[in-house]
């Protein structure tokens, strides 16, 4: 049987995608590997790339795809970390293809043990919640607040708090079917009661709109708004008076720049630490549907429906091409 051609998933014209072939990869150099994707999240960013959103442009001729789970291939004569067969995540945009070549250093290998769906969520949100958690200055016997607390990266926000014994109160939208505070005028005075009169030192705020409002009036003097998306697509609304009365930051966070920072000791703290949580059952979030990348419309469309679990694309699945 012939090898299965290469194909990506790129921005179409006026939001929609395209499927098209692309070369087979090359033979590696000394320092790549030949990746085979496997499995695809559908993540909020990726619509957002989809529709345009960002606010830098992405490379117009490179797949889409913020993370995945793929299988190395080939190996470039000076990797000698990596065997054919392993299991690893690549840590740059551009996964929803069958095929990619980079260099060693910008994959990280999974572990054994490691759900293989699981696995293709682990590049982005936990380290995100890391890194907020970071960013919030919280540390033990302080509070924090979040958002859309129904969310992969909120999921990850409490598990990895929890280990720092900060107090995560959870907020999300009127209607929604996970349990948290309801993000509406009442957001304060409850916020207030849960803390239990622990110091509320950050929200971390992927909603923007009005909440960044509400989460701000949230928290004690000095404390930090992080914004680091953008689910209800209006730009975020501070009532000023909270920022000059209580010294609020409002910070905007985003993952890759943020990591760009971290020396390599403490990316390689994170990381040893997300994968041990990982394969202690940390990573268990639901999966919606796991669809063929010929039906990348259906999966994107379904992504944008509101219900719980993943919807993910199998990057190996022949059917349809
Ligand atoms: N800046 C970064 O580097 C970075 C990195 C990772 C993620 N993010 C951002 O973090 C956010 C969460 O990502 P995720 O992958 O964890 O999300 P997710 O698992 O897809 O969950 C999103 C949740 O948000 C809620 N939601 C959707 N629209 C909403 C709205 N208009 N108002 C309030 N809640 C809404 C939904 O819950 P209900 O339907 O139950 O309300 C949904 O469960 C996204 O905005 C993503 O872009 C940013």
């Amino acid at each position: 049987m012939s090898p299965p051609a290469n194909m990506g998933l790129l921005a179409g014209p006026a939001g929609g995608i395209r499927l098209e072939p692309r070369p087979m990869p090359r033979a590696p150099g000394p320092d790549d590997v030949v990746v085979r994707m496997l499995l695809a999240p559908v993540n909020p960013a990726d619509l957002l790339a989809v529709d345009g959103g960002y606010a830098f442009a992405l490379a117009a001729d490179e797949p889409l795809g913020a993370e995945g789970v793929g299988i190395v291939e080939q190996l470039g004569s000076r990797v000698a970390d990596l065997r054919s067969g392993d299991l690893v995540l690549p840590l740059d945009r551009g996964n929803w293809a069958r095929y990619r070549v980079l260099p060693r250093d910008r994959l990280l290998a999974v572990p054994s043990g490691i759900d293989l769906p699981q696995a293709a969520m682990m590049r982005i949100n936990p380290a995100t919640a890391w890194l907020l958690l970071d960013g919030s200055g919280a540390g033990p016997g302080d509070c924090i607040v979040q958002n859309a607390a129904g969310s992969a990266v909120a999921h990850w926000v409490r598990r990895l708090a929890a280990l720092r014994d900060v107090m995560v109160i959870d907020v999300v939208r009127p209607g929604s079917s996970f349990t948290g505070l309801a993000d509406d005028e009442r957001l304060e005075a409850a916020v207030r009661k849960a803390s239990g009169g622990r110091p509320v030192r950050a929200a971390l705020d992927c909603v923007a709109g009005d909440s960044t409002g509400r989460m701000a009036a949230c928290l004690d003097a000095d404390g930090i708004v992080l914004v680091f998306g953008h689910l209800s697509g209006d730009p975020s609304r501070v009532r000023s008076q909270l920022l000059t009365g209580r010294g609020l930051t409002v910070r905007g966070f985003s993952l890759r720049p943020a990591e760009a920072k971290m020396v390599p000791a403490a990316r390689d703290k994170m990381v040893a630490a997300l994968w041990t949580l990982a394969g202690q059952g940390a990573a268990d979030l639901p999966i919606r549907a796991v669809l063929p990348l010929a039906e990348a419309d259906q999966a994107i469309a379904l992504a944008r429906t509101p219900g719980p679990g993943r919807v993910l694309l199998d990057l190996d699945a022949i059917s349809g091409m």
